[in-house]
């Protein structure tokens, strides 16, 4: 149970119940997706079962995961011309997630429900929208390297949908499975940051676009979801593994924040963390490199000198690392994923809506009176 509201401000909301919601839960150590374990979801399921789940609230049939899964991927398909569009955007210099801000914005343009508030719209519009960010991400980096934008395969999963038009060319069947687990352990966490901007911004009844686009810009931050490319970053630069506790002492010393560790929620430990670890050791020691032994003398330093732990973005980095994925595409993947888990909250959120509207306790200057700008 979260802790009841003391009345304290400026704690980041800690404690606060904002509102009700059954997507996701949050206890103790333990997450579900609509009631089900993440550990047995990730071991047993898909990226597209996990869709619909949070959608829909319960398990598709075969014939129902058949039919969404399709409609799913043949969306993956950007419109010709709005991929002319995105290749006027500047990528030099750019970082993803500030690019897929825009982008995700502009795909409202090209959709022409985009506006609707019908049931049966909303439903096609989160099919286009989720179906739609990671080709984006993939068109970003493709442009990027001068190269031009690649059509997927429909009758092949998600997973290998992005990986194929991320790279040109057909993945490697272990990458497959080891995307699509990491898109599952992404696909929703409660009322995070981001979901927590979707649902705000969706309830002043707002379009769906409107809401995922606060909610991308909300994950970019690296206290949410750019945690994980930040993370990577220190591993590179802390270069060995011998270099690796004093660097950590180090940067807690100075008051440093360590990513990848911490969590608002969880204090006994992340659930995602644990699968994302044993998948981390397993293709850092295949891909010849450190950076998995690495990661556990830090995640070992940090634990015995401040007592926290690591969260989903700690040994995510690694394994994208390991998959040959751009440092800078960790978060617009987090995206990719989360979007699924944004699109439940907002239609839960339009279900029994009430706009947010909190107070702020007043802490300013009172009774001033305006003095001419001459006598100033
Ligand atoms: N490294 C070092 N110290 C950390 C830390 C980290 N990653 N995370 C928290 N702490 C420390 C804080 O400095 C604070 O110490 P203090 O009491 O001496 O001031 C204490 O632990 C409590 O942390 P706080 O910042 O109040 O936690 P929060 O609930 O507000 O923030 C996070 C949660 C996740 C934002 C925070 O842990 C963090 O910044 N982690 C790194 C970024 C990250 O990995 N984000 C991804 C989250 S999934």
């Amino acid at each position: 149970m979260a802790e009841v509201y003391d009345g304290a401000v400026d704690k980041g909301l800690e404690g606060v119940i904002a509102c009700t919601t059954g997507v996701s839960s949050i206890v103790d150590a333990t997450l579900c997706y609509r009631g089900y374990l993440i550990e047995d979801l990730a071991k047993n399921s898909s990226f597209e079962e996990v869709v619909y789940l949070l959608w829909n609230d319960r398990m598709p049939s075969a014939t129902e995961l058949k039919t969404f899964s399709d409609t799913l991927r043949s969306g993956m398909k950007l419109d010709p011309a709005f991929v002319q569009q995105l290749k006027g955007l500047p990528t030099e210099g750019v970082h993803p997630m500030a690019w897929l801000r825009t982008a995700v914005s502009a795909a409202a343009l090209w959709d022409s429900d985009s506006q609707s508030m019908e049931q049966a719209d909303l439903e096609q519009v989160a099919l286009r929208l989720t179906a739609k960010v990671g080709p984006m991400v993939a068109l970003f980096e493709r442009f990027r390297q001068g190269k031009d934008y690649v059509e997927g395969n429909p009758e092949k999963s998600f997973a290998w949908n992005f990986l194929y038009m991320l790279k040109g060319e057909e993945p490697d069947a272990e990458m497959v499975d080891v995307f699509d687990t990491c898109l599952i352990l992404h696909a929703d966490h409660e009322l995070n940051c981001s979901a927590f901007s979707a649902r705000v911004t969706a309830s002043s009844l707002s379009d769906v676009y409107s809401a995922v686009t606060s909610a991308i810009g909300a994950l970019k931050g690296p206290l949410h979801g750019g945690a994980n490319e930040q993370v990577m970053r220190m591993l590179i630069d802390i270069g060995t593994v011998e270099k690796a506790q004093e660097w950590i002492k180090n940067a807690l010393a100075n008051k440093e924040k360590v990513m990848g560790f911490g969590h608002r929620v969880y204090k006994n430990g992340d659930p995602r963390a644990k699968i994302l670890r044993s998948m981390s050791e397993s293709l850092c020691k295949k891909a010849g490199t450190a950076y998995y032994d690495m990661s556990k003398v830090i995640d070992d330093t940090v634990q015995s000198e401040k007592g926290l732990l690591p969260n989903v973005d700690f040994y995510s980095a690694s394994v994208y690392y390991s998959m040959g994925i751009p440092l800078d595409l960790y978060t617009p993947i987090f995206a990719t994923s989360r979007v699924s888990g944004w699109l439940a909250h907002i239609f839960e959120q339009y279900s029994k809506n009430r706009i947010y509207r909190p107070r702020g306790e007043w802490v300013g200057k009172e009774g001033l009176k305006y003095t001419p700008i001459a006598e100033r």
